[in-house]
């Protein structure tokens, strides 16, 4: 018997060029006439958004979202939507989760901090489409924002969720991720392998993610390394964006496991990029979660191509071929941090959908693996 709640954005637009040829302002018309355009500054550098701004005249714009976006971030994208009436979200992970918050309608300090519920979609809040530029956080798929709170002594990474937040409408346009660099179409892409194998294994799986996580995984193994090797290969391109986006369809309900537990507390310790952090604790978390006996690893390694008892090895191999770091101590990470790291990961809702109960001895024993 299953009880669970399956839900993603209505429509998906796929096809080079779909957002400057029009296809992008025929389905923003859709959701409203005085539209608010987020994005980061490279998407202005890139001459892209002249081209998109071409289709769409009567939108206004905010430009210059930071990598790891803050509450303060939130806000200010928020004071930008008063007389909008839609947002259009246009970039990465980054720049999509705080076109989500700036859709809310309240105070973004009270829904991070749970003295406001995210309202359903349908409400006062600004209906988005989302348009990814990297093929990664999926978050064009989810209804989620993760923020950086930078009110306290130490910073905390934590996520907000709900209906109002999951774009209407997503366009995938290979064309806008041609430019991303190397190491960038990397980090990205490992978050989303992770994203696809945590969803896969998580005790949140249900019938309708299992395939789309499965799926994301082996397409993502598969078209990575050319996505990596020629950025111009817009064939690798897509098939990137439409493996994230399904790992995205699949995380948004079955929710990760305790590499994303991690990776958020020492991320926003160390700034350090958040696919990078998912890539490296990859096969420490793997070696801890086989000791829970799980078939499910067993049917992605069969499906990569793998030994059944070595997937974490396989992860590892990637490390060294997508050129990322494999320690934390080499990430300005500092020892002293452990036990608040440690602290933050336990009570994370990434943890808890973790097959295998995480207790503190096991974070720290992940942490010191990859130091
Ligand atoms: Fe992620």
């Amino acid at each position: 018997m299953h009880t669970f709640t399956f839900v993603t954005p209505g429509k998906v637009v796929c096809g080079a060029g779909a957002a400057t040829d029009g296809r992008l302002a025929a389905e923003a018309a859709l959701l409203g006439k005085r539209p608010l355009i987020v994005c980061g500054k490279s998407l202005a550098m890139s001459g892209m958004l002249e081209k998109i701004q071409a289709t769409l005249p009567d939108a206004r714009f905010h430009i210059g979202v930071p990598p790891e976006p803050t509450l303060a971030d939130c806000t200010a994208a928020q004071g930008s939507a008063k007389r909008c009436d839609s947002i259009i979200a246009i970039g990465g992970g980054s720049v999509l989760d705080v076109a989500k918050a700036a859709a809310l309608p309240g105070n973004i300090y009270d829904y991070f901090d749970g003295k406001l519920a995210v309202p359903e979609s349908g409400s006062d809040a600004l209906p988005i489409l989302a348009v990814p530029t990297t093929a990664g956080t999926g978050s064009e798929a989810t209804w989620v924002g993760v923020f950086t709170d930078k009110r306290g002594t130490a910073p905390k990474k934590a996520s907000i969720r709900g209906g109002a937040m999951l774009p209407r409408t997503v366009i995938l346009d290979a064309t806008l991720s041609a430019s991303c660099p190397p190491h960038v179409t990397a980090y990205s892409g490992m978050d989303a392998f992770v994203q696809a194998v945590e969803a896969f294994v998580s005790r949140g799986a249900n019938p309708f993610t299992d395939p789309l996580a499965l799926q994301a995984a082996f397409d993502i193994a598969e078209w990575l390394p050319s996505a990596f090797r020629d950025g111009e290969n817009l064939e690798a391109r897509e098939r990137m964006l439409i493996a994230s986006y399904q790992a995205g369809m699949a995380l948004n309900t079955a929710r990760l496991g305790l590499v994303h537990g991690i990776a958020h507390p020492v991320g926003a310790r160390t700034g350090a990029a958040h696919g990078l952090l998912c890539a490296l604790l990859l096969p420490p978390v793997i070696r801890f979660n086989l000791g829970a006996d799980l078939d499910r690893y067993s049917d992605i390694a069969i499906g990569l191509g793998a030994p059944r008892e070595d997937l974490a090895a396989f992860a590892e191999k990637w490390l060294d071929d997508f050129s990322i770091p494999r320690h934390l101590s080499e990430l300005g990470l500092k020892r002293t941090d452990f036990d608040a790291i440690i602290a933050e990961t336990l009570v994370s809702g990434s943890t808890k959908a973790n097959p295998r109960t995480v207790h503190e001895s096991d974070v720290r024993e992940v942490l010191e693996a990859c130091w």
